[in-house]
């Protein structure tokens, strides 16, 4: 008896191990959708070129599922982006000196605006965001049709990449601004804001300006309005993990019952056959009184006192 506890305790375990690991996938989302959005855009991005001339900022259409997010392209030499830079892309100022990993002869420069769908993407407890989501990622340049195409490593060997955001939200009074910073991996990062409203990089990724939310909210100016269900936002998302929790308790009350009436029944079904086998050991028994043999003997005696154990 002591066995089969043990062994659907074990079910138990691995059963609400099993429900926190799903938990855990639907929870570790934030980073594999950034990238999944990363893929359409450049997608998107590329179809905006047509026969394009290199230097030259081509605005892409996003698609009609993320309107509000702006997206560009600019194909370049990679020996002209280490020698001249790019005086400015849209917000970004990229100096001489930059170099990506690994070589290629051309490559392409995705800009992104993310717009409203900047918390979507990029929630980040505790902070607001003053200023969209942008991003800038390398690409290379060889196949313009290509799709799911890996980035390049790009990094700035002398100055700093900069980015200037022309439309902040003003910082509320008492709060200091940060630039946040996320690689391709999801790893953020804050650094100081330079002349009130830029930042500096020496990679690529997705850059912003947040202040530290106080208990009190400082009224967020340039709030998105409230993501809609397929957007997957930030309250959906905490109603889901909520729900889930939620399911998870009632699912371990429910197993918790079942296993209760499963021992209940077996205990019950156990004992019942103890006494059948006692009733028959009682039988045998007094037809082998005459040869005594010594295991016979044992079980009829070990039994009864089994099942004494089990009556309360
Ligand atoms: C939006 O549309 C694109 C292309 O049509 C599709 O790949 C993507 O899954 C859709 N949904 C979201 C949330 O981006
Ligand atoms: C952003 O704004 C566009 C309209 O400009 C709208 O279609 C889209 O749903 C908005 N996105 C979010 C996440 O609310
Ligand atoms: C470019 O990419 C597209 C889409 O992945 C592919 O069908 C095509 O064969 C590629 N062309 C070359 C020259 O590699
Ligand atoms: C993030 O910032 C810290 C402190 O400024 C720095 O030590 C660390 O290397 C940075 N992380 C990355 C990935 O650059």
């Amino acid at each position: 008896m002591g066995l089969q506890f043990r062994s659907l305790t074990m079910l138990v375990l691995l059963i609400w191990l099993c429900w926190w690991s799903r938990i855990e996938a639907q929870t570790l989302g934030p980073e594999t959708t950034t990238r999944a959005l990363d893929a359409i855009l450049q997608d998107f991005a590329y179809r905006a070129f047509v026969r394009p001339r290199t230097g030259i900022p081509y605005d892409g259409v996003p698609p009609s599922n993320l309107s509000g997010i702006q997206i560009s392209a600019m194909r370049l030499r990679s020996g002209s982006l280490f020698t001249w830079g790019v005086r400015m892309y849209k917000e970004f100022a990229i100096p001489v000196g930059v170099i990506e990993r690994p070589y290629v002869k051309r490559l392409v420069l995705v800009y992104q605006n993310l717009g409203n769908w900047s918390t979507t993407y990029y929630p980040l407890a505790g902070y607001v965001y003053l200023a969209p989501i942008l991003g800038l990622l390398a690409y290379d340049a060889s196949n313009l049709s290509a799709t799911n195409l890996r980035e390049l490593q790009i990094r700035a060997s002398g100055e700093p990449i900069s980015i200037e955001f022309t439309l902040l939200t003003p910082v509320p009074d008492g709060s200091v601004a940060r630039c946040v910073w996320f690689d391709l991996n999801g790893q953020q990062n804050f650094t100081n804001v330079m002349s009130g409203n830029r930042c500096v990089t020496y990679e690529q990724g997705h850059f912003s300006i947040v202040v530290e939310s106080t208990a009190p909210s400082p009224a967020p100016v340039e709030r998105p309005p409230p993501p809609r269900h397929e957007g997957g936002g930030n309250s959906s998302r905490g109603w889901i993990i909520g729900g889930s929790v939620a399911g998870g308790v009632a699912l371990l009350v429910l197993l918790v019952l079942l296993i209760l009436w499963v021992w209940r029944f077996n205990k019950r079904k156990k004992m019942n056959q103890m006494e059948k086998a006692a009733d028959a050991g009682e039988a045998l028994h007094m037809t082998t009184v005459g040869s005594t043999k010594a295991p016979a003997a044992t079980t009829t005696r070990t039994q009864p006192t089994l099942e004494t154990e089990y009556v309360p």
